[in-house]
């Protein structure tokens, strides 16, 4: 098996499926905010969340109808994400995927709406897909369910709690600790990766102790994920990147690398990455792509 062959493969057919699914029509009076939508969306992410959204629904079934739209709705979250947490109010970034930020071409108000649209626009994706379901019970059936851990997993008790606390600690120049930290951690990254990885595992038919289970390996890659990513913060390169370094120290963030040095850190990308291999592992069924992705990602440079 050769993994970057097949990573540049599934990435592929990952973008493939967001073009399809989620760019717009640039027209009409709302032309602005649908040109913002597929500016943001169209600019070379790594799609990591719908390969393995993909990934996951293959190891427990056959592909699902709607599980393109699915892919397509989580990229858009995410998508909108990273829009709103480079706005001024939040952190305040010039760059993101190798172009200017959203509200640096199109303004802080156009960069707002933009993210409510491609949070809306996720949803209108997923449920005009439930008619691929052809009124098959067990599909709609797989398909509510999946739509119930997309909607938890974005908001409060999701994404947009970690987003919370994040900014918070950061305004009011709370010293986070390890336990507050790894809060946000999983909130902030983990929710939407356990998302990407329990809709699969939902769309291929899995049991409930199987998703179970996918929801802590996606913790486990959230949280190495995420302490990747503020080690990237400062190591990285921003041309590889596509994303300024020192964003964190600029915002006096609390990282992981300032509470626990980048030795540290380093080693727990390791051992959180480990621990969600070893959680794939107490599956009855394999999927080596997915744990060589886990592996490519503690030593990613973008
Ligand atoms: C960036 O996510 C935001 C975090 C959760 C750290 P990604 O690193 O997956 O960003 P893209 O989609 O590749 O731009
Ligand atoms: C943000 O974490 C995670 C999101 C939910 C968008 P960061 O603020 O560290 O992400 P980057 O570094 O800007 O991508
Ligand atoms: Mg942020
Ligand atoms: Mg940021
Ligand atoms: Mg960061």
């Amino acid at each position: 098996m050769n993994f970057n062959e097949e990573l540049r493969d599934r990435v592929r057919y990952a973008e493939e499926m967001v073009i399809k699914n989620g760019v717009m029509q640039e027209d009409g009076y709302q032309k602005t905010v649908l040109s913002a939508m597929n500016y943001s969306l169209l600019s070379g992410g790594k799609r990591l969340r719908p390969v393995m959204m993909r990934e996951a629904n293959i190891l427990f079934g056959d592909e699902h109808p709607c599980l393109a739209a699915f892919m397509t709705a989580l990229e858009l979250i995410h998508t909108y994400s990273l829009v709103h947490d480079d706005l001024p109010a939040l952190d305040n970034d010039e760059y993101r995927r190798g172009k200017k930020t959203t509200h640096v071409i199109y303004g802080e108000d156009m960069a707002i709406l933009t993210g409510d649209a491609l949070l809306n626009m996720a949803y209108e994706v997923v449920t005009a897909s439930f008619k691929l379901c052809n009124d098959d019970p067990i599909l709609i059936n797989r398909a509510i369910r999946a739509l119930q851990v997309l909607t938890y997993k974005a908001g409060i008790y999701g994404m947009v709690g970690g987003q919370v606390y994040d900014v918070e600690a950061e305004d009011k120049d709370i010293e986070l600790d390890e336990e507050s930290i790894l809060f946000i951690f999983r909130l902030k990254t983990g929710a939407l990766i356990q998302s990407s990885l329990m809709i699969g595992a939902i769309l291929g038919g899995a049991k409930v102790d199987e998703i179970n289970i996918m929801e802590q390996v996606g913790e486990s890659v959230g949280i190495a994920f995420q302490i990747k990513d503020d080690i990237l913060d400062v190591t990285g390169n921003p041309k590889i990147l596509g994303k300024p370094v020192g964003s964190d120290v600029k915002n006096h963030k609390t990282t992981y690398v300032t509470l626990k040095g980048l030795k540290t850190a380093n080693n727990d990308v390791e051992a959180y990455s480990r621990d969600a291999i070893d959680q794939l592992n107490k599956l009855d069924k394999r999927n080596e792509f997915l744990e060589e992705l886990i592996k490519f990602l503690i030593d990613r440079d973008r």
